[in-house]
């Protein structure tokens, strides 16, 4: 049934449209969308139309990174702290699996993706491999959280089950499925992708922490003990997860987050770039560079902006809890985005015709009062597959991944 506050919510926002199909559906269709219905948050309509609101202003300036010198020259101690910190159920891992994948173009979940050329290898394969290599240093099984969304959840549980967890213990495996927002057309309507189903999306990776408290991950992870999480993508398949030297080293640098980051291929590289924004830590898109803060320089001599983010942070979890208090932004993004007309049937637009919402993990990191920024060799772990050729892509993945001696 709909809530009483939800009719009203309909009626307040003029959203009527919603209702027009309702006395015909199924008891079945009827459950599904009242559910929707019942956990729509009207507030978006409220997002879409201050669109238009003043930004503040912005001082953006460099910030420190510990480069991979420093890190050589303590590197044992940070490991150690790494080390025992994983050793006493501290860190836990959370995959960001819930994207679309659409640059890819692939059907399926992108960890579902087969690097291989020679040999079955698919992403999901790949991380879990890499973190198997900590568990062999450790000892230790590291709780590994996997984000999906209602769109891939089942396809990619199912992929595990399959593939037998990769070899990973499915006890120390947690899925969870990520928060949906809906989307609104531009005359301020709430899309509809069928008579019975709002057009919804994922909200973004920033949705990935608020989704877990959603989920009641959180007192689970109090009862494990976990006191600090390292959240990646799906796509980097060179990356190190719970690395004990990235961990050591933001545990000891008294920081709330840590930063794995790498040096740019060239200035305008179009990657976010680690710096301050007034006075906090924050990630400039690379079309927010200006030229000045591209020639800039550091006191080394070299790119003050140079420290592109690999989506590999270690955040700790009591910030976390404070910061999912205070609201994540919700980006405006204009999509194309299928729904149905007046007369029921499904259109898929050619030009944009609406608003999607997501929340961006880089806004994360710019609510806690400091991130440790901590270089990583770029041949060694950053080779994302966000495209289906080109830059950051299969091929190139697939060279660093040979590069890196992984058989392929
Ligand atoms: P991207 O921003 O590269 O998005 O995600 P994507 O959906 O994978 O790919 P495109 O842009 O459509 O081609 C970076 C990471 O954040 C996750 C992705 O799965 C990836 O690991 N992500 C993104 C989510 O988990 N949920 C989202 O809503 C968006």
């Amino acid at each position: 049934m709909i809530s009483s506050e939800v009719r009203s919510n309909i009626q307040k926002y003029g959203q009527e449209h919603l209702l027009k199909y309702y006395d015909t559906l199924s008891t079945k269709e009827r459950s599904i969308y009242d559910e929707q219905l019942n956990n729509l948050n009207f507030g978006y309509l409220d997002i879409s139309r201050d669109n238009d609101s003043e930004k503040k202003e912005i001082h953006y300036e460099p910030i420190q990174a510990l480069r991979k010198e420093d890190i050589d020259k303590d590197r044992e101690q940070f490991e150690k702290v790494g080390i025992d910190a994983i050793k006493n159920c501290k860190v836990g891992a959370v995959l960001l699996a819930g994207g679309q994948g659409t640059r890819l173009g692939f059907d399926k979940p992108k960890g579902m993706f087969n690097i291989g050329v020679t040999k079955e290898l698919y992403i999901f394969e790949r991380l879990i491999r890499n973190l198997l290599d900590v568990v062999e240093k450790t000892g230790s099984y590291i709780p590994l959280f996997v984000m999906t969304s209602e769109k891939n959840d089942s396809d990619t549980r199912q992929f595990f089950k399959e593939k037998n967890y990769f070899g990973y213990d499915k006890n120390f495996v947690y899925f969870f499925v990520q928060d949906m927002a809906p989307s609104i057309s531009y005359n301020g309507k709430f899309l509809m992708e069928d008579r019975y189903k709002l057009a919804l999306s994922p909200n973004g990776n920033g949705g990935w922490f608020s989704s877990m408290v959603s989920s009641g991950l959180l007192d689970k992870m109090n009862k494990m003990g976990i006191e600090w999480l390292n959240v990646f993508s799906v796509d980097n398949v060179l990356q190190r997860i719970a690395d004990p030297v990235f961990v050591g080293a933001t545990i000891l640098s008294g920081c709330p987050a840590g930063a794995k980051v790498v040096k740019k291929s060239k200035p305008d590289e179009r990657v976010g770039v680690m710096c301050k924004e007034n006075g906090k830590p924050s990630i400039v898109e690379y079309y927010e560079l200006t030229p000045e803060m591209m020639e800039a320089k550091d006191a080394y001599g070299e790119p003050a902006y140079n420290y592109g983010v690999t989506l590999n942070y270690l955040f700790r979890v009591k910030n976390l809890i404070e910061i999912n208090n205070n609201k994540l932004v919700n980006h405006i993004v204009e999509k194309k985005i299928p729904y149905i007309n007046d007369n029921g049937e499904l259109v898929n637009p050619e030009e944009p015709n609406g608003y999607k919402f997501e929340t961006l993990i880089l806004d994360m990191i710019n609510m806690l009062d400091d991130c440790l920024v901590f270089e990583v060799e770029r041949q060694k772990e950053f080779a994302p597959v966000k495209n289906k050729e080109g830059v950051d892509s299969i091929d190139t993945a697939r060279e660093l991944l040979k590069l890196n001696g992984v058989e392929i």
